[in-house]
């Protein structure tokens, strides 16, 4: 049941292999003789200096995967130097991941039906040090995981969703279906909309990233709205099936931002080359999300560390091999994708 509700995507899975097969069709156009012997991987994000544009994606539940959970997540990510987005759902409070140490950590938000809930868990991420809001804003309705319809998925006995404890509604209930698909018709907001990414920014001094935009319509609105940036997200492919990936509507988020904001991606995401890619076209940063489930399960903190460094050193490396060394370097002209075809094909012979 716990492997089936991290590795499972939306219906026919159709958008869940192209996150991963889009990437395979952007192909690289490595420049050579340059000097590469020193690599700079750092970056700056709205204002926080990170060891590299890797972040950590929000995803619920991580008790499940191992005893420590979001413990062990979040000191991995703190050892990185990198950022951990931390799940409204997870199984470790805002206070308790901040009592783990020193970090720059984001909170995600799922906006519940009663906003009393909604602002005194802002406040509470706000007192603890969280530096930015991840607002998501694809999640209406639970995406249709036939996996966690099948298994009646529900939140083990012996976990709860930590930050709402107190507040009554820690516990989810079994059903019929999938646990987490009533508990989601129960208490998230059906009725959100760009009114309410204007009124958290009156609740809270931490910048807004929507995550969830996947339109060059939708990046204007946020950016209308007050959005600090956007993540061009389809929630790891587990919400509208066929969307398209990721890595593909990226580009299309990009040029509407126009810089004004920073764009960054998360799905699919699994080797430093993906990284690299999605720099090319425009994005400030990428988030994991099942990397760290996966390796949470597999050696707790050590593992989360494992992945981090993995993909830390195989984007070095795929800059070394392109000749850029800093993320300034990395350019469109580095990678060539299916809709620039024309510009890579040889020319017609007369
Ligand atoms: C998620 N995701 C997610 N997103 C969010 O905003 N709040 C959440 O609580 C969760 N929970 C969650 C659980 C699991 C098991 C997964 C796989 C995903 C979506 C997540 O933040 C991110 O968008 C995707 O995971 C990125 O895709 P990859 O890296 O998993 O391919």
């Amino acid at each position: 049941m716990a492997y089936d509700y991290y590795a499972s995507g939306a219906e026919d899975q159709w958008t869940l292999e192209e996150n991963r097969n889009a990437f395979a069709r952007i192909l690289f156009r490595p420049r050579i003789l340059i000097d590469v012997s020193k690599i700079d991987m750092t970056t700056t994000i709205l204002g926080f200096k990170i060891s590299m544009p890797i972040m950590i994606a929000p995803t619920a539940f991580q008790k499940m995967a191992h005893p420590e959970g979001e413990y062990a997540t979040a000191r991995a990510a703190s050892s990185a130097g990198t950022i951990m987005t931390l799940s409204s759902w997870a199984t470790s409070s805002v206070e308790e991941v901040a009592s783990t140490g020193p970090g720059i950590r984001f909170f995600q938000l799922y906006v519940y039906k009663d906003r009393n809930v909604v602002a005194q868990l802002v406040r509470r991420a706000e007192r603890a040090g969280f530096k930015a809001i991840a607002l998501t804003v694809d999640t209406p309705r639970l995406g249709r995981r036939e996996a966690d319809i099948k298994n009646r998925f529900t939140l083990p006995p012996f976990l709860t969703l930590k930050n709402f404890e107190g507040l009554d509604l820690g516990k989810m209930d079994e059903a019929n279906d999938s646990g987490l698909a009533s508990y989601v018709a129960g208490q998230i907001d059906r009725t959100l909309s760009w009114q309410d990414v204007k009124w958290l920014q009156t609740i809270t001094t931490m910048p807004i990233l929507v995550k969830g935009v996947i339109t060059a319509e939708d990046t204007r609105l946020a950016i209308q709205a007050g959005a600090a940036g956007i993540i061009v997200s389809n929630h790891g492919a587990r919400q509208l099936d066929y969307v398209p990936a990721t890595i593909m509507a990226l580009e299309e988020v990009v040029k509407a931002a126009q810089g004004r904001v920073p764009v960054f991606l998360d799905g699919g995401v699994r080797r430093g080359t993906d990284v690299f890619k999605a720099l090319a076209l425009g994005a400030s940063g990428i988030f994991i999300g099942r990397p760290v489930v996966f390796s949470l399960a597999a050696e707790g903190e050590a593992g989360v560390r494992k992945v981090l460094q993995m993909l830390r050193e195989e984007f070095e490396l795929t800059m070394a091999l392109s000749g850029c060394t800093s993320l300034k370097e990395i350019t469109r002209n580095h990678i060539v994708t299916e809709w620039d075809a024309p510009r890579a094909r040889p020319a017609p012979r007369l």
